[in-house]
């Protein structure tokens, strides 16, 4: 059976689930009412079409976490009765490109999450639509090794899945860690697999306290290649990262180049795969300053007109 093709078992109506269904129970747990398990076949499916705005709700959602894309809704008002899923919003017509941010730091005074800011801050400016899973506020275990385990006790497993996918392009921010990139970072790309992360563009920075070198970049690379994603030539590397947050290096000018060309790379690369119309903005310049004194951590606090200083003022 095609994977695309419904299960029989579905009741008829606007949502079902297609053999892709890996039978991972997270649809059931979130929409008991309306998803079944078949015990004979191993698969879910949809036993009572939602009803009233709570119960779509539900029913969303479920279709949102589900790791595959298996529920689909089928877009009955269409003239063309055309089906609209995870998947179809992912490279589908919308203008809009959609960047993930995700960091590779636990510390709370990071530096690779304020350079990770200012990316997103960039590619913002040129229009994208921006999120960043900061993973210092999710609660993910290791990998366990089960490549499709929904980890129903670790919901945030699902939901960086469920960005992962829906997200057209991907900027991640890591420590040089022993010459390479973070464990932390490195799990967070093992809780993925090649059907989260096939197709994205992604763009690489990295955050070192010794010289630059592209160590942690390299190895980003080749996981992501792994993976069938897509990086940018272009990369960030920040070494010295001491002399960067206390404001005491020269070379600010340069980076900021370097950053806005990294965006601006990352944004035409994605809107082009993704067969959008590839102009792009410039994004706007960030004019360096002298290093503010230190703020307290709370990243939420940090405006979006900042310069790249402040940025790294931790
Ligand atoms: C376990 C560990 C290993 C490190 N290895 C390297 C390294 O190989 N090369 C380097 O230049 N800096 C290394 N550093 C320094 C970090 O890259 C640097 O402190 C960086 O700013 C940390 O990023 P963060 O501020 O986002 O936490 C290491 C730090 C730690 C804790
Ligand atoms: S969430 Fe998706 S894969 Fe998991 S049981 Fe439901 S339909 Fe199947």
């Amino acid at each position: 059976m095609p994977s695309e093709t419904r299960v029989p078992e579905n009741v008829d109506g606007k949502y079902f689930v297609t053999a892709a269904c890996i039978d991972c129970d997270t649809c059931r747990c979130i929409g008991p009412a309306h998803f079944r398990r078949s015990a004979e076949r191993g698969y879910s499916y949809v036993c009572l079409q939602p009803a009233t705005p709570a119960e779509v709700e539900q029913v969303e959602e479920a279709m949102q976490c589900c790791p595959v894309g298996a529920i689909v809704a089928e877009d009955i008002d269409s003239p063309n009765g055309g089906l609209s899923s995870r998947l179809s919003t992912q490279t589908g017509g919308a203008e809009e490109v959609s960047i993930l941010g995700i960091n590779g730091s636990l510390r709370e005074r990071s530096c690779s999450f304020r350079a990770l800011e200012h990316a997103m801050n960039l590619v913002s400016d040129m229009g994208c639509k921006t999120e960043i899973f900061d993973v210092r506020r999710a609660h993910l275990p290791f990998c366990n090794g089960n490549r499709t385990d929904p980890r129903p006790e670790f919901p945030e497993v699902s939901a960086l899945r469920r960005l992962v996918s829906n997200a057209h392009g991907l900027i991640l921010a890591t420590p040089e860690y022993h010459g390479g990139m973070s464990g932390v970072l490195k799990n967070v790309l093992d809780l993925l697999d090649i059907e989260h992360l096939e197709g994205k563009v992604v763009g690489c920075i990295s955050v070192l306290g010794g010289q630059q070198n592209s160590n942690a970049l390299n190895d980003l690379r080749q996981v992501i290649r792994w993976c069938h994603g897509w990086v940018i030539p272009e990369q960030v590397a920040i070494p010295r990262s001491a002399d960067v947050l206390s404001g005491n290096c020269d070379w600010n000018a340069e980076l900021l180049e370097r950053f806005g060309e990294f965006a601006s790379s990352l944004v035409l690369a994605t809107r082009k795969l993704a067969g959008l119309h590839p102009v792009v903005a410039a994004p706007r310049p960030h004019t360096p300053v002298a290093a503010p004194a230190f703020q307290a951590a709370n990243h939420n606090g940090i405006g979006r007109q900042q310069t790249l200083v402040q940025v790294y003022a931790i």
